[in-house]
């Protein structure tokens, strides 16, 4: 049995998922009777660690963006100081679905190595790590779940989640992690192009409709923020990690997926960018083939996309300010329709409601947001 004094957890969350699972692990180490401190990194201004001596653990707990952790984690974890205590353990929620009756899991890529071997090298040994299939947000992508198959997931993960913190505070070690290394692995191509250039194209697919009334709460609650007011109504910069809390979180439903836009976006930069490489392999003789061509020219495309996908988004923002555009925009994202639900993570007491089975409750002490 491990004698942890302190738990602290450092946690990312754009739409819940990543928080409530904190707060689950938080509240088994309270009932063990660790000093815990639960701590949101999007609004921290230090580090206080108020005993280094004492036997510490740290967690950090976070979404999967792009088969890889979100940037902020990533920077955050950069920047985290060394030596606070000697061992540390990662959470990184996924998007789990359920079909008919069958959990569906999500895919880690790189969200739990790259942190692990972050920390690794500033001297935390990584005693646990796990992926946990909460339910998707990535309402971009599709139309959020049920209620009832959220409730569901929630209710499956809430097991799973308190199990693992259980053995992690009882000293084991679970590495929970490695089952899907291979499929991992193989897919972290896929994470280093979110990484380098698809999260810059994501951040550029949002706009505020006309029925935005500005009452500022996406730009308050922005984790990055990423959103500031551009001649009257929200802009989202390229700093934006498409985290949803925006779209989720607005009380009219007027932040959209601009989808018709984002699809001429891709079609007009991959013309142009097809044109410009054309251009300097005439241009200099460059054999196309050539793999260091090849290499150079996906870096070349990936710089298009982040400037072509930038100008296109002014214009498309100053644009908005018509109405004939404003309606062009909005029935031509799929986000507009009402079938296209908003996610929703479950509030504690509507969970309990719809599960049947009682369970002692012990409030987190500290700063859970
Ligand atoms: C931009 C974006 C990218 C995502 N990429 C992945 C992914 O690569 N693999 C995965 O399993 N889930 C992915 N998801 C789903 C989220 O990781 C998942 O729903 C998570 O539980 C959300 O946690 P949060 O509510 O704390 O933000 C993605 C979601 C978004 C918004």
């Amino acid at each position: 049995m491990a004698d942890w004094d302190s738990l602290y957890i450092y946690y990312f969350s754009g739409t819940g998922n990543a928080r409530t699972s904190a707060q689950w692990i938080a509240e088994e180490a309270i009932k063990k009777g660790l000093r815990t401190d639960v701590q949101s990194i999007d609004r921290l201004t230090g580090i206080t660690f108020p005993d280094t001596n004492k036997k510490n653990l740290i967690g950090f707990v976070f979404p999967t963006h792009g088969f890889n952790a979100p940037p902020i984690m990533l920077k955050f974890i950069a920047g985290f100081p060394a030596g606070l205590c000697p061992e540390i353990f990662l959470v990184n929620t996924r998007g789990g679905l359920k079909l008919s009756k069958i959990f569906t899991p999500g895919m880690t890529g790189l969200a739990l190595i790259v942190p692990a071997l972050m920390l690794w090298l500033k001297g935390y040994k990584c005693i646990g790590f796990r992926p946990v299939d909460m339910p998707s947000n990535w309402i971009s992508l599709h139309p959020g779940l049920k209620r009832s198959v959220i409730v569901s997931i929630f209710n499956r993960c809430e097991g799973i989640v308190r199990r693992f913190a259980n053995r992690i505070l009882s000293g084991h070690r679970v590495y929970r992690g490695l089952f899907s290394l291979p499929a991992d692995l193989l897919i972290s191509p896929v994470s280093l192009a979110y990484y380098l250039g698809g999260r810059f194209f994501l951040s550029k697919t949002f706009v505020a409709n006309d029925k935005c009334s500005n009452c500022g709460i996406c730009i308050n609650e922005c984790p990055t923020s990423s959103i500031i007011m551009v001649n009257g109504r929200p802009y989202w910069k390229l700093t934006c990690e498409s985290c949803m809390r925006c779209l989720n979180n607005c009380p009219e439903r007027a932040i959209e997926t601009a989808h018709g836009m984002a699809t001429f976006f891709i079609i007009f930069i991959n013309a142009v960018n097809i044109h410009l490489l054309l251009l300097i392999t005439e241009a200099t003789g460059i054999s196309p083939s050539a793999l260091w061509w090849e290499i150079i020219s996906q870096f070349i495309s990936i710089a298009v996309m982040v400037a072509g996908v930038t100008l296109l988004y002014k214009i498309l923002h100053y644009m908005m300010g018509f109405k004939p555009f404003q309606y062009l925009i909005r029935f031509t994202s799929l986000t507009t329709w009402p079938f296209w639900r908003r996610y929703k993570y479950v509030k504690e007491k509507e969970k309990e409601k719809s599960n049947k089975k009682t369970q002692t409750r012990v409030p987190v002490r500290n700063l859970l947001r």
